[in-house]
């Protein structure tokens, strides 16, 4: 009995071998590409990196069965999502600014641009403006109480912390996707190596920002990798002594210090940063980018109030146009 299995094997065995050789060579035929374009690392920028990051796509039904006997593909790295948050406000450059943002924005990867408008309703301009920005957006709006709208008080307190809400509660209920968020004024001029920079925040990341503070640029002091102090010009006893634009903090840091967020009572001119950053981090967690904060990647720029003066009382164009 046990012989006759024997030989039964031995007469199976060339068969068996041959269907083993004829799928492994059908494997062995180029796999179409997962997707018609080129693969650029999402990490890069310019040309490439700038593309939105093409979609993960799982093999095609039908050719599943063919890819087992493969390497599986390793699982690429998911790229952490860069929430922006932009305080804006109606006024004659608004759209102007914006438009120069989102002209920075469309070239970043896996950009989500939270823009909260300083108002009680959500403007036309702006709908219209992000409805044809063609990224990522949430539209938010809430008002600056008219208390708070005086020269000498911190400006967008509430609308940085009501794009801090949306994102706490949209990932409330999600296990934490990677992601990193920024404050992105809607008047600075960002480089798009600062969003490579910031990426790879773990925590929350550094860097120096130029034409700030009445200096050419400030920046955290660094030594053996960690931040020891601040070049600035103005207040250096501040515990975190850095604008707005300079650092970004991971998502999951954001949502594990669910209260931190930025107050008006307590919080003095200059401060809204530092009084922020206390409340997540420490000075020496800090992570330096721009090559340990040696580079300006971001310059706090202020556009000059338009001039106005010729403009008609009576006798206005024929048309209505939008600026
Ligand atoms: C500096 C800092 O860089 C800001 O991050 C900080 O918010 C601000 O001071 C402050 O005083 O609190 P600065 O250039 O003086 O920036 O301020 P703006 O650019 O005029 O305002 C900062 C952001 O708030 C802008 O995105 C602006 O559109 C917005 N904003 C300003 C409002 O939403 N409402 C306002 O009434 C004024
Ligand atoms: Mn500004």
């Amino acid at each position: 009995m046990k012989s006759v299995l024997f030989t039964r094997f031995f007469i199976l065995l060339p068969w068996i071998l041959i269907v083993i050789i004829m799928l492994d060579v059908d494997t062995r035929k180029p796999a179409p590409p997962l997707t018609p374009r080129p693969y650029f690392s999402p990490y890069a920028v310019g040309r490439g990196g700038a593309r939105l990051p093409l979609r993960r796509s799982g093999p095609a039904h039908g050719t599943q069965k063919r890819n087992q006997s493969r390497p599986q593909p390793q699982p690429e790295p998911q790229l952490p999502t860069i929430y922006a948050i932009t305080p804006t406000y109606s006024r004659p450059v608004q759209k102007a600014e914006l438009t120069r943002l989102a002209n920075t924005f469309r070239q970043v990867a896996q950009l989500h641009w939270i823009l909260v408008e300083d108002a009680a309703a959500r403007s036309e301009l702006v709908s219209r403006f992000l409805a044809r920005a063609g990224l990522p957006s949430t539209h938010l709006h809430v008002p600056t109480p008219r208390r708070y709208k005086r020269p000498g008080l911190p400006r967008a307190t509430e609308q940085r912390n009501a794009g801090l809400a949306w994102l706490r509660q949209r990932h409330q209920h999600q296990r934490a996707q990677p992601g990193v968020l920024f404050f992105a004024d809607d008047d600075n001029t960002y480089s798009l190596e600062l969003f490579q920079e910031m990426r790879t925040t773990r925590k929350v990341s550094v860097w120096p920002v130029g034409l700030v503070g009445g200096r050419r640029y400030e920046r955290p002091l660094v030594e053996n990798g960690k931040v020891v102090g601040w070049y600035t010009g103005w207040r250096a006893d501040r515990p975190f002594a850095i604008d707005m634009a300079g650092f970004a903090v991971s998502l999951q840091v954001i949502l594990s210090n669910p209260k931190a967020v930025f107050k008006r009572r307590g919080s003095q001119p200059g401060m809204q940063e530092s009084d922020f950053l206390k409340q997540i981090t420490t000075v020496e967690e800090l992570e330096p980018k721009a090559n340990n904060c040696t580079k300006v990647l971001v310059w706090h720029t202020r556009t000059e109030k338009v001039n106005l003066a010729n403009e008609p009382k009576y006798r206005l164009d024929t048309v209505k146009i939008e600026v």
